[in-house]
Parts: C-alpha cells; sequence; structure tokens
C-alpha cells in the first residue's frame, strides 16, 4: 500500500513567447525583486523581455548569483530586498538563480540576519515572500519543487533546503530561451534530469505503475532527444523539438509527480552535492561520474528496478534478472558518455581525495543514504575509488 500527499501549485505558462504572460501574472502594483545570476539574461534578451512584461512594476534587479549560488551572496539580496519592500521574488535563470530565489523569498521574511541554522532545522517563515520563475536551463525542475540547494561559504557546506511555502506559484517555460546554452550546460541539463528520474525510481518496488510507467516515458524521452540537442547536423525544426521535449521532460523529473508515495534513493546528489562543494565541478557532471559505480555497488538491494529499468527503458532481452539488471547500468553508463560527462570519479579531472567528500557528508550530516539508509561512509569510499 502507498500513501502521499501531492501538492503541486506552480501555475505553467510553457511556450516561446510565454514571458509576456508575466504581466497577468505579476500584480500591477507589486515591488518585484528580480535575481539573476552571472549576466546571461542580460546577453541574450531574456532580462528584456522580463522587464517589457512588467512594465508599470517597481522592478529592484540583483545579480551576481553564483551557480551553486551561495548564502552569503543572499544575505546581501535580503538587505536590499528588505530595504526596497519587495512583495515578489522572481528568479530569472537556471536552477541556481531559482533555487536561491526560493532560499532568499524566506530569508527576506524571516526577521533575523543569519537564518542558516534555523533552516536547516527546518524552521521556515509562514509568511515566506511569493516567489516566480522564468527558467531559462532545463535540468532541475527547481521552477516547480519547493527545494533550494544553497552553499554556504563560511561553513563550507552545500545543502538542501525543502521549504514547502517557496515552492514557485508561477514559472514560465519558453524553450526559446535554451538557445543560448553552451552544448556543455545542456549535456548537464539531460543527465541531472535523468539522474532525477533514477533516483525515484532505482529502489524497490512498490505498487505504483503510474509513477513507473511514467518515469520510463520520461526516460526514453531524454535519452531520444538529449542526444539531438548537442549533436551536430540536427535540423532546425529538430532542435526546436527537442529543447521542447527537454524542457518538459526535465520540468515533470522533478516536480513531485514521481516521487509520490514511493521510496527514493537520493545518495548519488548527496555524494554529488559534496564533490561540487569540495571541487566547483558542475552539478550534472558529480552526478555521472558517482551513479554507474553507486548502482553497481548496490545491484543486489537494486536488481528488480535495474532489470526493469533495462527491459523497459534500454530494451535489453533475457531471462537473467541479474545479467539485465547489469546491463542496464552499462546502458546508463554509455548514455551519460554519449551525453558528453564523465562516468567515473577518476574522469572528472581533478586529483581526487575520497575523504574530502565523505568530511562534507559527515558534516552534512548525510551519513546513512540510499533507500535503506545504508550506504555509510565506507561505501562512499569503495563507490568513489571505483576507476
Ligand atoms: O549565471 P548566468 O549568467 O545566468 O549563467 C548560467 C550559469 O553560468 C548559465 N545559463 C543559464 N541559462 C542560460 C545560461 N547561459 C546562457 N543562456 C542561458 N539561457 O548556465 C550556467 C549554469 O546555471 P545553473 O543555474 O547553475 O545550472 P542548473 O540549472 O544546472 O542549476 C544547478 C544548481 O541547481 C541545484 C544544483 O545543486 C546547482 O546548485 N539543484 C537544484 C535542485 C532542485 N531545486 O530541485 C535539484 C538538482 O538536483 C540540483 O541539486
Ligand atoms: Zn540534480
Amino acid at each position: 500500500m502507498i500513501s502521499f500527499a501531492l501538492c503541486n501549485p506552480t501555475d505553467i505558462r510553457f511556450g516561446k513567447g510565454q514571458i509576456a504572460a508575466l504581466n497577468g501574472l505579476v500584480a500591477p502594483d507589486a515591488v518585484v525583486l528580480l535575481l539573476y545570476g552571472g549576466g546571461s539574461i542580460l546577453r541574450n534578451g531574456i532580462e528584456q523581455q522580463v522587464r517589457a512584461a512588467l512594465a508599470g512594476r517597481h522592478i529592484v534587479a540583483f545579480g551576481g548569483v553564483e551557480a551553486n549560488p551561495t548564502y552569503e551572496t543572499l544575505q546581501r539580496a535580503t538587505a536590499e530586498g528588505r530595504a526596497r519592500g519587495v512583495d515578489l521574488v522572481l528568479g530569472v535563470g537556471g536552477g541556481s538563480v531559482v533555487d536561491a530565489a526560493k532560499f532568499l523569498a524566506a530569508m527576506i521574511a524571516v526577521d533575523e540576519n543569519d537564518p542558516w541554522d534555523r533552516f536547516v532545522s527546518g524552521d521556515f517563515p509562514t509568511n515566506t515572500l511569493p516567489v516566480g520563475a522564468v527558467l531559462t536551463l532545463a535540468a532541475t525542475g527547481s521552477e516547480s519543487n519547493a527545494v533550494s540547494v544553497i552553499s554556504s561559504v563560511k561553513r563550507d557546506l552545500k545543502l538542501p533546503f525543502c521549504n514547502e511555502r517557496a515552492r514557485p506559484r508561477f514559472a514560465i517555460l519558453d524553450p526559446s530561451t535554451l538557445v543560448s546554452l553552451s552544448r556543455r550546460q545542456l549535456e548537464n541539463g539531460v543527465v541531472d534530469a535523468f539522474t532525477h528520474v533514477l533516483e525515484q525510481y532505482m529502489t524497490w518496488p512498490v505498487n505504483a505503475p503510474v509513477q513507473y510507467g511514467y518515469g520510463e516515458t520520461l526516460m526514453r524521452v531524454l535519452v531520444q532527444w538529449g542526444p539531438r540537442l548537442v549533436v551536430e547536423g540536427s535540423s532546425e525544426s529538430e532542435e526546436d523539438e527537442a529543447r521542447e521535449n527537454i524542457m518538459w521532460a526535465a520540468n515533470q523529473a522533478l516536480n513531485g509527480l514521481l516521487g509520490a508515495g514511493v521510496p527514493q534513493d537520493w545518495s548519488t546528489h548527496m555524494i554529488g552535492h559534496a564533490i561540487t562543494a569540495v571541487y566547483g565541478i558542475d552539478h550534472a557532471r558529480t552526478l555521472s561520474a558517482v551513479m554507474p559505480s553507486l548502482m553497481r555497488h548496490e545491484l543486489h538491494r537494486k536488481k528488480a528496478m535495474l532489470a526493469r529499468l533495462g527491459r523497459t527503458v534500454w530494451g535489453i532481452e533475457g531471462q537473467d534478472e541479474e545479467q539485465v539488471a547489469a546491463s542496464a547500468i552499462d546502458a546508463t553508463e554509455d548514455f551519460f558518455r554519449r551525453m558528453g560527462c564523465p562516468v567515473k570519479p577518476s574522469e572528472l579531472g581533478i586529483a581526487f581525495d575520497a575523504e574530502a567528500i565523505i568530511d562534507h557528508l559527515v558534516r552534512a550530516e548525510q551519513v546513512q543514504l540510499g533507500e535503506h539508509g545504508m550506504i555509510g561512509p565506507d561505501d562512499v569510499r569503495h563507490i568513489l575509488r571505483t576507476r
């Protein structure tokens, strides 16, 4: 028997030209904190479109949110937001900016200047400001979920926070915004979204045919259309279709539906966050480097769903469940490789120290990972030392 509560109030506006819909989504007298990253939206015309759609509103712009956003930058944004009396936080960017917008909405509302520990304990203010998102990078699903992954430079930690009140009220997903992304960011997005599906799927089987069947569809879409986004020689219309399909699939992969009522295993993500915290490597590339090795380590506990993955997504035939499961891992690794991502820690291009990663996991209190809580520091050490 499974049970769940599914809360997803995000109003989605999907399609080319939808940034104009902001005009109907934001109150005419709103004071909007327009949060953005390192400046891509200033160069590719997205900021102009946002300002045009919001004409008449008071806009307070705050740029400089880092890829892997930091708490310290958000402390500065908090001071600005409070001083200017903002009443809506609009994140315009990729997952980092949208995560930051959600966290900032709580920081502005709370009655203190350093609420990190309070937020770590899950105590978010009931008056968290409303959040909206204009997404410019398809990957995280942040535009439809309640999670912010935030790094504190001072504490040397990158942690996920979940604040249901910060889940965006609305999100604009215009696939044409993806045109200016680098090939590397496109690759990253597909691999990140694929991993999100897998971590809500590859545990032990429960009675959730809707979630599993939908997850398999999303994975097949990512496998079919991901390469078309990045391989030379796709026609213009193929590229347009690929951007649409990937943007929608990445949103659906982490909006709460797939994970409803099913056991989940976010250990690849937690180890990946630690790798990013220590070495600054792109989020998705940490996942592709860890996951194949983690799957092999967990083959026996995950055998049934791995075999199902093999049959339904990779078309692997055969009676021997363990063999099909092992082949599913090989096929997943091959897909990550085709998407241009590293498939083992040694391919990350750094002098890799597993102990530094374990130290981060210990300080983040992430030492009982996996759907059974059985992936501890020794297992992580083994997973990371796989060559
Ligand atoms: O900062 P700007 O100048 O905007 O440039 C960004 C950034 O350098 C650039 N970019 C974004 N849209 C662009 C663009 N460049 C050109 N054209 C565009 N249209 O891309 C770079 C990477 O952006 P970022 O937002 O960091 O990427 P992503 O969307 O992959 O987000 C990664 C962050 O999300 C967190 C990760 O940990 C990481 O901090 N995650 C959040 C999750 C969630 N909220 O549920 C789940 C994920 O698993 C993930 O952990
Ligand atoms: Zn991710």
